[in-house]
């Protein structure tokens, strides 16, 4: 039997199907293998069952020689090094598809919290704070009939495009390294403006791009500068995305009104000064966390695995 690394819990129908099929080294735990820990336990696998948690660099790739495919159960690969996979012959694949709806369903509802000041509205009912009602009590800013600006117009940003366009009637504006074709435009109602533009006309401006070294910190105190003061920032991509201590300012001095994050750049860990501010939502990297979502992301990465180690093409890709 081929010999795999899972490196975090599973789901159990999961592990059973890849149980049936592998020798398995399972790492059952919910903290991390150290980048010391794995190395040594994927020295002699042929298979890597992986999630965004686990960096695969080219020093790791290396030391394990034998390895023949990276599975991941995100659609992020941004802790991966593809082109030294590549290099090496080693397959990655990803989780793309399955969870678009449900990461989407989560960025919209951020936005919504953001937007109506929900998490300070339950901070001060829970502190006792809610003493009558006032014209401009926890007034925040509306959604419906408002400028929807996406950065980033993949899957998950054309599925927040359909809900803003159609769920609230909103103006949607979208900026992406390439324009979508005309047809989908006119399907999503969206328009392609600059990303000047973007930042300038949205009212709610959600980042949905994938994180690399050219949209490391794109979202910077010039960016933020240019956005208007009532506008809200919602970030379900990566936290790497955004400068977090231009944020902080930006949001204490109020040069926008609100930021709704379930990504943060050093995650687990967030920036002590976000914690301190009233204007913000945080949420702990939930995007695609449902029960059926999750499922769903486990079965198609053990499916790759499967797949990939029976000699047969990977069903979602990430290198060729
Ligand atoms: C993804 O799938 O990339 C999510 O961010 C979870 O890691």
């Amino acid at each position: 039997m081929k010999k795999i690394l899972v490196a975090r819990r599973a789901p159990p129908a999961v592990l059973d199907q890849l149980k049936a099929r592998f020798e398995l080294d399972y790492h059952e735990g919910d903290v991390p293998l150290s980048a010391d820990e794995l190395r040594a336990r994927l020295a002699g696998k042929v298979g890597a069952y992986i999630t965004g948690t686990e960096r695969i660099t080219a020093e790791l790739l290396d030391a394990c020689p034998g390895l023949r495919v990276v599975c991941t159960m995100s659609v992020g690969y941004n802790h991966i090094d593809v082109a030294a996979c590549t290099a090496r012959r080693v397959l990655v694949t990803n989780t793309p598809d399955v969870l678009t709806e449900t990461t989407a369903d989560l960025g919209f509802a951020l936005l919504m919290a953001t937007a109506r000041r929900m998490s300070e509205g339950e901070r001060l009912l829970r502190d006792g704070g809610w003493k009558s009602w006032a014209w401009d009590f926890l007034a925040g800013a509306d959604v419906h009939g408002t400028t929807l600006g996406i950065l980033g117009m993949g899957r998950i940003g054309q599925a927040l495009a359909r809900r803003g366009r159609f769920g609230f009637g909103m103006n949607v504006v979208y900026h992406n390294r390439s324009r979508l074709p005309a047809d989908v435009e006119a399907e999503l109602g969206a328009r392609y403006v600059s990303k000047g533009e973007l930042l300038q006309q949205a009212d709610h401006l959600v980042l949905v791009l994938p994180y690399s070294a050219e949209s490391h910190h794109c979202i910077g105190a010039a960016e933020l500068a240019l956005m208007k003061p009532t506008a809200t920032l919602v970030n379900i991509a990566r936290g790497g995305i955004v400068d977090e201590d231009a944020l902080a300012v930006a949001l204490r001095e109020r040069r926008i009104a609100a930021a709704g994050l379930d990504v943060f750049e050093g995650e687990p860990r967030v920036n002590p000064v976000l914690l301190t501010l009233p204007n913000i939502v945080l949420t702990p990297h939930i995007g695609s966390a449902t029960m059926p979502t999750r499922i769903a992301m486990a079965r198609l990465a053990a499916d790759n695995l499967a797949a990939v180690l029976s000699g047969a093409a990977p069903l979602t890709p990430v290198n060729p």
